[in-house]
């Protein structure tokens, strides 16, 4: 792998593979900071000789896991995982996140709530104190995605966040589709004052499969600082 590893990144996910017990069945995030996790879990799986049960939020992350020589299996064949170990876009005090810039959010979040513990691994610079500078990703189905994406304006119109921008997230002129074959349509929000509001308002809408506001989900964040120690933020 060409690309040097971020220190402050490589620390968290060295701090999370800590975490990791013989015999856990695990989820596994995706993004970049994910990525040097799944790196670092796979040389201790096969140094220690670690027995895990693995699932993944995303195809990259699977055949990631596999190139590594890590067995991945689906989601319903483990049941209920003891941790998932994921990276997040924002994080606040509290813990909320905004997460899907990588388009992954929904099977992060399905992966994460089927979890009894979630842990964010991230750098410094996903502390905010309040979400929305990054753009909320909202995976929608594609049929009707335009009057979606009016319903979803009319929502923040409601909201107080009137014209804000609701862009299909594209690439190389055409849509990104999602693992599970949607759009994804990002918010410039800006400032996100009542998160769970917005969260309910949004997953009311017809053509909304999820957003990536993550409340309540993760119980630990681990923010890695360039020098290579941690900061723990816990709820
Ligand atoms: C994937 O959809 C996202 O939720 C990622 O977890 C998020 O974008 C974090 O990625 P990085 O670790 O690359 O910043």
């Amino acid at each position: 792998d060409p690309t040097p590893v971020d220190p402050a990144k490589d620390a968290a996910a060295r701090a999370a593979v800590a975490l990791v017990e013989n015999g856990m069945k695990l989820g596994l995030g995706t993004g970049s900071t994910a990525k040097i996790f799944v790196d670092r879990l796979a040389e201790r799986v096969h140094a220690e000789g670690m027995d895990l049960r693995l699932a993944s939020t995303s195809k990259a992350t699977a055949d990631q896991a596999r190139a590594l020589g890590l067995v991945v299996e689906e989601l319903d064949d483990l049941g209920w995982l003891d941790l998932t170990i994921d990276g997040a876009d924002e994080v606040d005090p509290d813990l909320n996140l905004i997460k899907g810039g990588g388009a992954a959010h929904l099977r992060e979040k399905i992966v994460a709530t089927a979890s009894d513990r979630m842990v964010v691994v991230a750098d410094g610079g996903k502390v905010v104190d309040m979400l929305g500078k990054f753009k909320l990703p909202v995976e929608v189905i594609p049929f009707g995605w335009e009057s979606t994406r009016t319903h979803i304006e009319r929502v923040l119109t409601d909201l107080g966040m009137e014209g804000r921008p609701v862009v299909l997230r594209q690439k190389d002129g055409k849509p990104v589709i999602t693992d599970e074959a949607n759009y994804i349509l990002d918010l410039a929000l800006e400032e996100i004052h009542d998160a769970p509001r917005l969260a309910r308002a949004l997953n009311a809408i017809a053509g909304v499969v999820e957003h990536g506001l993550f409340l309540n989900i993760c119980q630990l964040a681990i923010i890695g600082r360039p020098d290579g120690t941690v900061v723990e933020l816990l709820r």
